[in-house]
């Protein structure tokens, strides 16, 4: 397994690009089973999650081109060939986002037989809310050895209300409806970029929905999908985790290819915290300067704080002059990086869904271990804040949502490297 070297204190300089999103690519590789013939997909990012997702899609019989342009970024995508509806355990226990084959591969085929995800680091992750919307569009669910066996003949548009917005649940229900007899109305329905990326593509293809990046999304069913060309929108996640880079090891950053505007409660924030930041929409500048204020977090559903920018603010607070309180709304389990910032010094104490945290002045490197994607970005971002080493073990954590970042990170002057451990 690979490991994080990082000799901390070296401030940032220099120019950061953005990559595609992960959780934008994800489903929108779900809705290319929605109908066979080439999508030419653009900026889909180098990473494990995508690999992941897109050997399920050729274990389905889907043809998957990376190589069709030299340009690597570049994805073509066939599912003429669909021929399997199964997305198995061992694809699904590594990675919970292969849920979303379900609602396409019902809509497509009128059959699927998707692996339960199971729960993972940051919580029991249920997916209750996707079973129950695509039942009351009549699709026949049961659970067998692990499995959620679905049939369905063409589905029915239905009235779905969220108990809470769930990003996944929303994307494979928008995919369950394109092609339903009828309309459908997602009520409570979450509202992140990444839905309304999807829905436009699904759009462009033809399919006709209403409401999007609102909390009520009306589907109306089509008979025909066509295939399209499509360009995967910037990870505001990435954007906001090179941004707190700054806030952990000082420095400025120009960070380039993002849309700020996908980021506004991060960007107030940070602002609160003293970073100053300015620019334009697809770039900005981020710099330090004097020690940074406590303020306190609150996740939230879009267009709140994200709580996959949660562990990496907590950094920034570690080393912030005052006492702050973070509480995590969305997922039971998400403070798994407070133990491994403690080792590096944090004064960080957790009660129930609240983190609360007294700034210090410096954090000292030690070994530490990534737990989860997100809890790994916070390691890096304390490595480059801390005196001496840090080592950061499990890497493969990170692998799954961040490109090439220690390269990204070289780049601008921090002292990390990627060794075998
Ligand atoms: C998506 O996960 C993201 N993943 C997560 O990013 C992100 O943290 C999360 O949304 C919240 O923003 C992808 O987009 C691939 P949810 P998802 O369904 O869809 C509850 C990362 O680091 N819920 O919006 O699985 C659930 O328990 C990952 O890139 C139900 O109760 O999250 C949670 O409390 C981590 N029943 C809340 O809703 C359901 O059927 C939000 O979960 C579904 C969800």
């Amino acid at each position: 397994m690979d490991q994080l070297v990082i000799e901390g204190r070296h401030p940032l300089k220099g120019t950061i690009r953005i990559s595609g999103a992960k959780n934008a690519a994800l489903p929108i590789l779900a809705a290319t089973l929605l109908t066979g013939g080439t999508f030419r997909l653009q900026n889909i990012p180098r990473l494990v999650d995508i690999k992941t997702f897109t050997d399920l899609m050729t274990d389905l019989g889907v043809i998957v081109d990376y190589s069709a342009d030299n340009d690597s970024d570049v994805l073509n995508i066939d599912s003429s060939g669909l021929s399997d509806h199964e997305a198995p355990y061992d694809l699904v226990r590594k990675m919970r986002a292969s849920i979303l084959v379900l609602g396409p591969l019902l809509s497509r085929t009128g059959k699927a037989r998707v692996s339960l995800p199971g729960g993972c680091a940051i919580g029991a992750r249920p997916i209750n809310l996707h079973l129950k919307g695509l039942e009351l569009m009549g699709a026949k669910l049961r659970l067998k050895k692990g499995y959620i066996e679905a049939r369905a003949g063409r589905l029915n548009g239905a009235h779905i209300y969220f108990d809470t917005p769930s990003v996944t649940g929303t994307e494979n229900l928008m995919m369950a409806a394109v092609l339903a007899k009828g309309t459908t109305v997602l009520r409570n329905a979450a509202r992140e970029p990444e839905i309304l990326a999807l829905g436009q593509m699904l759009n462009q293809m033809e399919a006709k929905i209403k409401g999007l990046g609102s909390d009520t999304v009306k589907i109306e069913g089509v008979r025909k999908l066509r295939p399209v060309d499509w360009a995967i929108i910037p990870d505001r996640i990435e954007a906001g985790t090179y941004m707190m880079a700054v806030g952990t090891a000082g420095g400025e950053l120009i960070i380039e290819n993002l849309l700020a505007n996908h980021l506004e409660a991060v960007i107030s924030k940070l602002r609160s915290t003293g970073l100053q930041i300015e620019g334009d929409n697809t770039r900005i500048s981020v710099r330090k300067k004097g020690n940074l204020h406590s303020v306190d977090i609150k996740t939230l559903p879009y267009p709140g704080f994200p709580t996959d920018l949660q562990a990496q603010i907590m950094v920034l607070m570690a080393l912030a002059d005052g006492l702050s309180v973070i509480t995590e709304t969305i997922f039971e389990n998400r403070f798994m990086h407070v133990a491994e910032l403690r080792r590096l010094g944090a004064d960080i104490k957790v009660e129930g869904r609240s983190a609360l945290i007294k700034g210090i002045n410096e954090l000292n490197g030690a070994p530490v271990m990534a737990t989860d994607l997100r809890a790994s970005a916070s390691l890096v971002l304390a490595g480059l804040a801390a005196k001496g080493t840090t080592t950061i073990s499990r890497v493969y954590h990170l692998d799954r949502g961040y490109e090439c970042l220690e390269r990204k990170l070289a780049a601008v002057g921090a002292n990390i490297k990627r060794e075998k451990a």
